[in-house]
């Protein structure tokens, strides 16, 4: 039997799940839906990335250990794909993996003797020992090179990450290395003999050149004394080894690699190899170290790496909770059907390409293309076959002698004008699909109902009931419109597994145990006329309400006010936003709002926080509202001549124009010191002049000790200027 496997990334266990986890989830969950309709035997893996040093500080951050971090954000995982039906139980993902599973160290470590006996093309050792000197990106996890930090503003302070603007870590260590530099040729050949073996070709393009621009050896382990929540070195439990050889590694290892009880109950022989679905974010691991170190192990090459772009915000931005533009998954479940979210993700970004979410577009899709198509073409064929045919499916034929009348009454008689283009739509619509533009295939899945549309409205079944004449155009009509949607149920299954099986079961075909469902059709033997005559429709039950777009939305934003103004309760539910950089590996939320959700109410931590620094008067959330808080970016600051207390700044606040602010820091703080700094700033504070010059706002700073030093409150994470402070 063919067999398939395919593998979404997986998450790092520091981080709840967000919108960019589910969109993997959601890709990898339709195409392992799409192989098991044609009878492939599939195997559909996800997981978590649970070691390394951004483990160990969340952990350590939330007062866990490493373990119990990763068994809590875990927790999260498996509700999400349980309430958006991801998982085994209905039909998702075949294995949760899990890195600190002892199969995958027993497997890992097998990897790295192979790979530390092997040489490499050149001849040399494949792993070496030597010493790391450099930055390190925890958040990436990530070695950077010159090109990838900003230098500090101040000499002696660490670089920056372009990415997530957080601070590197120094890394001065003995390290062991991986030879990756001998390998650039043999992965130029392999991607030049396997042209689909990157996808997109956009993407392939820019591996290639990153590999022909000359590869460096990479470090591969890290002191035990550094990171010791990690795989130890075979031999050498001195060091862990770097969480993406190990975390790559999950990919074989899940299957049985190193580890008979896995090969016997999965089975590495069997699956591999597989396609691995990523983030363009993180294609460089997937698509230049993953196939070196299978090179260099002697493994076969995966069958593809497929990357996909990124979630922005519905302006284009990155979304961030600061920006206050996030998608809440608990926002999208209360409010949508998860068939409507999976059609919106899979409809609106072009596979590749970054993609615009935002709440409005998704009530706009799912009025107009399910509400209006696809849900109205269902009810509409179902409640005319329950009132015209007594609920019975009806006879597609139209006898010779009334031919002519079913011409007049609009309806091309040739039965194979629309199963022509039903079987073309499907055959465009499998190939759009098997190329993972999804866009595209449901575009022709919609011309397909957008047709069927005008053939009932150009034909007017309502009027064709009242002539007795005519009961057989009427038939004709209700049949091929039912056909049709028998054939959608079967193509769309794989995006919209729960909606197609309630119109299956609408159309009558689910009545007995065992009947074949779409999910075990395969769309590309579907024949024309197989909806049996008299077949008995079930109850029709409307699919995809309409959203009333002003009510939701109101109801979304008062929800995404009272998270905030309650300490975001919900922020620890599966809930998490997406994710506000573009690797998703932001650190988990603070401490405190772990623990909300711990005891099961945001309210608890905020009063306790409240009572922890004495506050006697409470202010109501309107009250604070009123205060308009902003991020904002010092571009310059200067001393005021004879103004020894004062530093003149302009901040970026994301307007038009920067804005002058006074600040009374000049005592405790240079000017060099402030240059490139991200600071809070209050925006809506009333101009006032001092010694001849307008300030426009505020800077917040904690007052310490007894003479008042101010400290001022910064950012340590991404965030951009302008991003509002609530
Ligand atoms: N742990 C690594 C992957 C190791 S695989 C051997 C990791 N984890 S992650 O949790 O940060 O990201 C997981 C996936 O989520 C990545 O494919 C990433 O591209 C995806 N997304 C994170 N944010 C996203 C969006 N805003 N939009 C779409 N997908 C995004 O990287």
């Amino acid at each position: 039997m063919k067999t398939f496997y395919v593998t979404t990334p997986i998450y790092y266990a520091n981080s709840l799940p967000h919108l960019g986890h589910l969109y993997t989830m959601v890709v990898a969950d339709t195409i392992a839906r799409h192989k098991r309709q044609q009878g492939i035997e599939t195997f559909f893996l996800t997981g978590t990335d649970e070691h390394g040093i951004n483990i160990e500080r969340a952990a350590q951050r939330n007062g866990r250990t490493p373990k119990e971090q990763a068994d809590y954000v875990v927790s999260y995982f498996k509700k999400m794909t349980a309430e958006f039906r991801l998982d085994t139980e209905h039909g998702g993902y075949d294995m949760f993996m899990r890195t600190s599973e002892p199969f995958h160290y027993q497997g890992v470590s097998e990897l790295w003797r192979h790979i530390a006996r092997a040489k490499t093309p050149k001849g040399n050792d494949a792993i070496y020992k030597g010493h790391y000197e450099g930055w390190f990106c925890a958040a990436c996890a990530e070695y950077k090179t010159e090109d990838e930090y900003a230098k500090p503003a101040t000499a002696g302070d660490p670089p920056t990450c372009l990415i997530h603007e957080t601070l590197l870590d120094r890394v001065s260590e003995d390290s062991y290395f991986f030879r990756l530099a001998d390998y650039g040729d043999a992965l130029l050949e392999l991607y030049e003999s396997r042209p689909d073996f990157v996808r997109p070709e956009s993407r392939r393009n820019e591996v290639m050149s990153f590999v022909a621009g000359g590869l460096q050896d990479l470090s591969v382990s890290r002191l035990r004394t550094s990171v010791s929540w990690g795989v130890p070195v075979p031999d050498d439990p001195e060091h862990t080894m770097y969480v993406w050889f190990e975390a790559l590694t999950n990919y074989i290892t899940a299957i049985g690699f190193g580890n008979e009880e896995r090969e016997r109950v999965v089975g590495f022989e069997k699956f591999w190899p597989a396609l691995h679905l990523v983030g363009k974010d993180i294609l460089r691991f997937h698509a230049v170290y993953w196939p070196a170190f299978l090179l260099a192990a002697g493994v076969e090459q995966p069958r593809a790496i497929v990357a996909h772009g990124m979630w922005l915000d519905p302006v284009g931005k990155k979304m961030s909770k600061t920006m206050g533009n996030t998608i809440e998954l608990d926002v999208l479940n209360r409010h949508f059907s998860i068939d409507a979210i999976r059609y919106f993700c899979l409809r609106e970004m072009v596979f590749g390409q970054d993609g615009r979410f935002g709440y409005e577009a998704l009530i706009d899709r799912t009025n107009s293309d399910l509400a209006s198509g696809l849900g109205n073409l269902s009810s509409r064929t179902l409640t005319m076959i329950a009132r015209y045919c007594d609920g019975s499916v009806p006879s597609g034929f139209i006898s010779e002698d009334k031919l002519l009348l079913a011409k007049r009454a609009g309806l091309d008689t040739e039965e194979t004008a629309i199963s022509g283009f039903l079987e073309h739509g499907r055959d465009q619509f499998l190939q759009h699909l098997e190329a993972f533009a999804f866009s595209k295939a449901l575009e022709t899945a919609w011309s397909v109902v957008a047709r069927v549309d005008k053939m009932i409205s150009d034909a007017k079944p309502w009027d064709l009931a009242k002539d007795e004449n005519q009961k057989q155009t009427l038939n004709a009509v209700l049949y091929r419109a039912a056909e049709t949607l028998r054939w959608l149920c079967v193509l769309l299954f794989p995006m919209m597994p729960n909606a197609t099986t309630e119109i299956w079961n609408q159309l009558g075909l689910g009545s007995s145990a065992d009947a074949p469902t779409p999910a075990r059709i395969d769309p590309a033997k579907l024949k024309w006329g197989e909806l049996r005559e008299g077949t008995t429709i079930g109850e029709v039950k409307p699919l995809f309400p309409r959203i009333d777009k002003v009510k939701t939305m109101k109801e979304i934003n008062e929800q995404g006010q009272e998270a905030a103004a309650g300490g975001r309760s919900d922020e620890a539910s599966s809930t998490a936003n997406a994710s506000p950089t573009a690797s998703g590996s932001e650190s988990v939320s603070p401490p405190a709002v772990i623990e909300q959700s711990a005891s099961g109410s945001g309210q608890h931590a905020t009063e306790a926080d409240a009572g922890a620094v004495g506050v006697t008067s409470f202010i109501d959330i309107t009250d604070f509202t009123k205060v308009d808080l902003r991020v904002g970016e010092v571009l310059t600051a200067e001393r005021i001549p004879k103004a020894d207390k004062l530093l003149l700044l302009t901040v970026d606040v994301g307007e038009e124009k920067p804005r002058q602010i006074l600040a009374g820091i000049a005592q405790f703080y240079s000017p060099e010191q402030l240059l490139g700094r991200k600071i809070a700033v209050v925006a809506n504070l009333k101009p006032r002049k001092l010694r001849g010059y307008e300030s426009q706002g505020m800077l917040l700073a904690a007052s310490v000790g007894e003479e008042g030093k101010p400290v001022i409150a910064t950012f340590t994470e991404d965030v951009p200027n302008g991003a509002r402070l609530k």
